[in-house]
């Protein structure tokens, strides 16, 4: 065993039975933060503890208060105590449950009054506190959706106000936006246009897990291309129709020739036999 190996197995278990208090414990929120939850769905937040096998936890409270405000309330959702740990929720939606490394609280039906900042305090046999936070949020619904143009850089700009994880997207002429038509930013929020001048319909559509919304921008209308469009499609059916009409005109006036000629036949043929 080399030097380093030995110095870590005999100072390792020496630190574990240093008497430390609270410094050695660390409550830890495991949810990515800030956590958006959509009304009427659950939200679930799990903390880590960790501490000193010497260490033991007393108490669990999880509370809540506003995260603005001048004179924010904080609330207590639910306190753990006793040998066992056993949880007691504040509200009928709420539960919690302790255990000597992870604690979790859940809300059943989660509404608006219940966005705030989470706290957790974790009180260990000493009376020493160690807290940890966690910023929850409602997620909300794509709202106000609007496309603004920056003449001097042919650039269309998408924004939204207060939506959730917003994804924004683009189309042109209800369509996929293509090379000719221009070329959209990183984040999706703005879309460089190569048409010159710029012409047509362009629309941002902003999408999240509550549904979608969007603007759409409307530039003077493609006037050579829709010309040169209406051109290219009504020539050749002109033409056609002109065809079909000259065909159906010859053909009538061959028939009425043949028709007369034979006529004319039929009576020579009275003729003599009378
Ligand atoms: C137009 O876009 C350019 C480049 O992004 C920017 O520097 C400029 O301030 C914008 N102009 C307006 C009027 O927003």
């Amino acid at each position: 065993m080399d030097l380093l190996g030995f110095v870590c197995w005999t100072v390792a278990p020496l630190l574990l039975l240093l008497p430390c208090g609270s410094q050695c414990m660390t409550v830890h929120v495991i949810n990515e933060q800030p956590v958006y939850i959509i009304p009427g769905s659950t939200l679930d937040l799990k903390v880590r503890i960790r501490m000193s096998p010497l260490e033991e936890i007393s108490m669990v409270t999880w509370e809540r208060e506003p995260e603005t405000g001048f004179d924010p309330v904080r609330v207590t959702l639910a306190t753990c105590s006793g040998g066992v740990l056993k949880c007691a929720g504040t509200r009928p939606n709420v539960r919690v449950n302790t255990e000597q490394q992870e604690t979790t609280l859940q809300i059943n039906g989660f509404s608006r009054a219940d966005s705030g900042e989470y706290s957790v305090t974790v009180t260990d046999r000493t009376g020493a506190n160690t807290s940890a936070h966690c910023i929850v949020r409602e997620y909300e619904a794509v709202h106000h959706v609007s496309v603004s143009i920056n003449v001097s850089h042919s650039l269309l700009v998408c924004s939204e106000a207060w939506g959730t994880d917003p994804i924004f997207s683009w189309l042109y002429e209800g369509g996929a936006i293509t090379q000719t038509v221009g070329r959209v930013s990183a984040d999706g929020t703005t879309l460089s246009v190569s048409l010159s001048p710029i012409c047509g319909h362009f629309t941002c559509v902003v999408r999240n897990k509550l549904g979608d919304s969007s603007a759409t921008y409307t530039a003077a209308p493609c006037k050579s291309e829709g010309r040169g469009m209406t051109v290219a499609v009504v020539c050749p059916v002109l033409l056609l129709l002109l065809l079909l009409c000259g065909g159906v005109l010859a053909f009538l006036l061959w028939r009425r020739r043949k028709h007369n000629n034979r006529g004319e036949r039929l009576h020579e043929h009275v003729d003599d036999t009378i």
